[in-house]
């Protein structure tokens, strides 16, 4: 069977750069891979009131991300950290207590921004709540993407060969990645 990867994108920005950043990476992985984007933009704020009852939409993110066997992030940066979406589902699915939906998963990190700093500071401070959920975030390659002008189209097509072997390079330490925690 396939090996499942939850895909959260940070941005709910119709054509959002990172959602077309998450289709280019999805393209160029291989075919024992398939893809699935989780919904945030449809999620309360999170309450801790909820822990006593967890609300229909949350219990729906927290399945699908416990249904996956990896985990992929892809996020801008806003005013250099995670966006608050992202940081809500993320604490919607961590909670309540002693269930969090991501625990022992691989996963990786990565993004693209307008700036200069390709997302790396919203990475850095993503990688520190990952890694308190207990998350196994690939160290290396960082993949920090300023966008330019036909980078990437909607359908994940890169228009640049050096930002496509890259992207390349990353994609198969990913997958290198997940097989060795899933041993398979
Ligand atoms: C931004 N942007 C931004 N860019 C960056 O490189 N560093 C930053 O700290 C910020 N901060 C920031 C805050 C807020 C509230 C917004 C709306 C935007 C610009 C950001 O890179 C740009 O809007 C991207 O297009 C966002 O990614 P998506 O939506 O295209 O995926």
């Amino acid at each position: 069977s396939k090996i499942r990867v939850a895909v959260l994108v940070g941005s709910l920005r119709k054509d959002s750069f990172n959602r077309h950043l998450a289709r280019a990476v999805e393209r160029l992985s291989p075919a024992d891979f398939s893809f699935d984007h989780v919904r945030i933009d449809n999620l309360p704020l999170y309450n801790q009131d909820f822990d006593a009852d967890y609300p229909p939409e949350c219990k729906r993110l927290k399945d699908e991300i416990a249904a996956a066997d990896a985990l992929l992030f892809v996020t801008p940066e806003y005013n250099r950290s995670i966006p608050g979406v992202l940081k809500n589902a993320i604490d919607i699915a961590s909670r309540p207590w002693g269930t969090n939906s991501f625990a022992g998963k691989p996963g990786a990190v990565i993004g693209i921004s307008v700036g200069a700093t390709g997302t790396a500071l919203s990475q850095q401070h993503l990688r520190n709540v990952l890694s308190y959920l207990d998350v196994s975030v690939l160290p290396q390659p960082e993949v920090f993407i300023q966008n330019k002008d036909g980078l990437l189209d909607a359908d994940g097509k890169i228009g640049n060969e050096g930002t496509q072997k890259f992207l390349q390079g990353f994609v198969d330490r990913y997958v290198a990645w997940v097989k060795l925690h899933l041993r398979r």
